[in-house]
């Protein structure tokens, strides 16, 4: 008997498309599938004024169907002007605002390394409701890699809630139960977070046992496999606080695979079927819909699409291992385990 799932089109809330030739060759392939994708802005140079996001839309929607909507966010900078974040809400060209700790990730050395220096755009926001897209990593030296998020939460994230009530907080691509709990202990809703595909697959073990895995590598790092659990929990929980966000970060392969590779994995292209195995394997099938195509716009206090996506089980499906771009090859995530559903529009 083939299995049939029906859901309303999913959203990426965290989603890098890049510009020029590799936007023309991902764009496709998210949004064959997504109906809106909160776009990332760590372009070089990054999005940080209001006319480089409308500058910037208007190449996604050039590139675009014609139907997907792109959701724009700016770069926050210890330079970002409170009024210009305010006047791109109010015309409705930005979902968001996105801080990245500076030298944190991939092109964030425009980050903010002084937290007092957007107050001003933090209390801004908190008065108008705009979300704040977090990239929770401390980036001191002495912190290990693997604890960072949660010593952002104490010394970073937590301060700023305190000291900016009302402001709205979307802990990006959590990786550890310290992420989930945090999360948890606001009823606010006020709090959210968005847990990637690649995080609910894999734990660090994938990325560093037999051979160095470079297509496994993303930022924050994949941590020991008790946070993956609690990961898992939390997306297929139903809880609306968690949503997807696939944090699809493409990069050429020579990039990946080289002595000092970048951090991303490229997830767009099979996100959908990996979800549904992944929720199938955690008898949660008729949760996954919230985590794809219900939280998010209740958080960001949008409409769920109209349209649907239907998923039907049955013989394996095969993804394309790469995709070609005029830049390079980006290879497409590999979940280690066959996938089964297929996604019709
Ligand atoms: C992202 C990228 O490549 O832009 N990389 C990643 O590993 N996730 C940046 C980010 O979201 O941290
Ligand atoms: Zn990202």
């Amino acid at each position: 008997m083939t299995q049939i799932l029906t859901l309303r089109r999913p959203d990426d809330w965290h989603l890098h498309l890049r510009d020029g030739a590799m936007l023309a060759a991902v764009l496709p392939e998210t949004t064959r599938h997504f109906g809106r994708a909160i776009i990332m802005p760590n372009l070089v140079p990054p999005v940080v004024t209001s006319a480089q996001a409308a500058a910037y839309r208007a190449r996604i929607l050039a590139a675009g169907d014609g139907r997907f909507e792109p959701l724009m966010t700016l770069y926050l900078t210890e330079e970002s002007d409170p009024e210009d974040i305010a006047a791109a809400h109010a015309s409705g060209l930005i979902t968001a605002v996105k801080l990245y700790p500076a030298g944190a990730t991939t092109n964030s050395s425009s980050g903010v390394a002084n937290f007092d220096n957007v107050r001003a755009c933090l209390e801004k926001m908190a008065e108008i409701g705009l979300p704040l897209c977090v990239h929770g990593e401390v980036v001191d030296a002495d912190v290990d890699i693997f604890d960072r998020e949660a010593v952002f939460i104490d010394r970073v994230l937590d301060p700023i809630r305190r000291a900016t009530p009302g402001l709205r907080v979307v802990m990006e691509h959590i990786t550890t139960s310290d992420g989930v709990d945090y999360v948890k202990s606001s009823d606010s809703g006020d709090l959210g977070a968005t847990i990637t595909t690649h995080h609910l697959v894999i734990n660090r073990n994938h990325i560093l046992v037999g051979g160095i895995k470079p297509h496994y590598y993303c930022l924050p790092v994949a941590k020991r496999e008790s946070h993956r659990l609690a990961l898992r929990v939390a997306a297929t929980s139903g809880d609306a606080r968690f949503f997807l966000g696939t944090d699809s970060a493409p990069h050429t392969d020579p990039n990946k695979e080289s002595a000092c590779g970048c951090a991303g994995c490229f997830t767009a292209t099979n996100t959908m079927s990996i979800l549904a195995e992944v929720f199938e394997q955690d008898g949660a099938l008729e949760r996954l819909e919230a985590f794809t195509s219900r939280n998010g716009p209740a958080f960001y206090r949008l409409p769920v699409n109209e349209d649907s996506i239907t998923l039907s089980r049955g013989e394996a499906v095969i993804y394309p291992d790469k995709i070609e771009t005029e830049d390079g090859a980006v290879t497409v995530f590999d979940p280690g385990f066959p996938l089964h559903w297929r996604v019709s529009n």
